[in-house]
């Protein structure tokens, strides 16, 4: 639907969810549209698929009120949908001799947006789009960041909403290989998301009472993983779990990953890594029964739990208040308990990556939970 062209003299918010989706994307967008509505001034809208419904033609905007957002924060996914292709920067066009090129529309864009009165854009996604944010924001757009990832790799907050779902999953997907392997004496290795972040894998190893947990922050020694386990085997308990990221690696080896073919898409896909390890046991000379399971984009379909919920709703209040006090340039942002912002400048800087030496693996370790190191 295209936004009404009327300029009227209430200030608009552009709502945009972008990346990956993840649990509690709905529970922002609604907290969103129920803070402005208390205003009785501010108008919310929302485009399609990122900022590709505001690139395309015919535009994919649409108004939101109480009545589109009602029970939303309860569903998976995003009612506004999302993309992690296109996008005002790399807006992809076709050559005549059928090959891609990558266009900057960022400039139209933004006139376009500044033409229609928005005052402001709350841009929901992880390290990729607030890089965007921040672009767009040095253009000179009013750009507020939410983050958004099930991997919690976002520098510059403690957590991010989905996190807590992906983990939930992950541990009850343990729960239940946990039974099979019992049954079978067998060694389940269980892939989790995670990208070069090693949360989801850690958190669930120590939620599930994995006996290993391999994660990218720590490259494992396959020997040791082999002792874990033959210890384990020897000890008169036939079964063991593995959990691993998705971008664990051994000490001497490389990120398991694939160049994607979908046009548009930046990202370097990443998967398998269950299999390549199964392999590099067997190989040496592990001799129980291996399965393998990957549990892929689970971990982010679904209900989001209530924790994501709350956290979600307390960064949609949020951001909405930064609109209000006209707070640009600035990500929202949950640290040390507290809901705050930072710096789209800051919030673009780094990763948020576990400590080796931290307590959490610390504790994990001393619940005899092996890392291969
Ligand atoms: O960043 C979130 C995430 O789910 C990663 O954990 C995973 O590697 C990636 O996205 C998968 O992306 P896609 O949905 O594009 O395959």
């Amino acid at each position: 639907m295209l936004i009404n062209q009327d300029q009227n003299n209430m200030p608009k918010v552009l709502v945009t969810t972008g990346g990956g989706d993840c649990p509690g994307l709905n529970a922002v967008i609604r907290a969103i549209v129920k803070r402005a509505e208390q205003t009785k001034k501010w108008e919310v809208y929302g485009s399609m698929e990122a900022f590709n419904g505001v690139l395309r033609s015919p535009k994919e905007i649409l108004p939101l009120d109480d009545e589109k957002v009602a029970g939303i924060h309860a569903k998976g996914g995003t009612i506004l949908q999302t993309t992690n292709k296109g996008g005002p920067f790399n807006w992809p066009v076709k050559k005549d001799d059928g090959s891609w090129t990558a266009e900057d529309r960022s400039d139209e864009m933004i006139e376009y947006l500044k033409r229609e009165g928005f005052e402001v854009v709350i841009n929901i996604g992880g390290d990729g789009s607030q890089q965007i944010s921040y672009d767009l924001h040095k253009k000179g757009l009013n750009v507020i960041g939410v983050p958004k990832t099930i991997d919690n790799d976002l520098a510059s907050t403690d957590y991010t909403f989905g996190f807590q779902t992906a983990v939930d999953i992950a541990t009850d997907a343990v729960d239940k290989l946990v039974t099979t392997a019992a049954s079978h004496h067998r060694l389940m290795i269980l892939e989790v998301m995670g990208r070069g972040a090693g949360w989801i894998a850690l958190h669930s190893a120590i939620g599930g009472g994995a006996e290993v947990c391999l994660i990218p922050e720590i490259p494992y020694n396959l020997d040791k993983v082999l002792n874990r386990l033959n210890s384990r085997y020897n000890a008169g308990k036939g079964f063991a779990i593995i959990v691993i990221a998705e971008g664990a690696k051994p000490k001497e080896g490389s990120i398991m990953s694939r160049e994607s073919t979908e046009v548009g898409y930046r990202n370097v896909r990443l998967g398998g890594v269950a299999y390549q390890l199964s392999d590099q046991l067997k190989k040496a000379g592990f001799e129980n029964d291996i399965r393998e399971m990957v549990l892929g984009h689970l971990q982010r379909g679904g209900t989001p739990v209530a924790y994501d919920r709350v956290l979600a709703t307390q960064f949609g209040v949020k951001a909405m208040e930064m609109a209000i006090n006209g707070e640009y340039g600035r990500m929202v942002s949950f640290l040390d308990h507290e809901i705050t912002s930072v710096s789209l400048e800051q919030a673009t800087k780094g990763q948020n990556l576990v400590d080796p030496n931290g307590f959490l693996v610390q504790a994990a370790k001393g619940v005899g939970i092996s890392f291969g190191d």
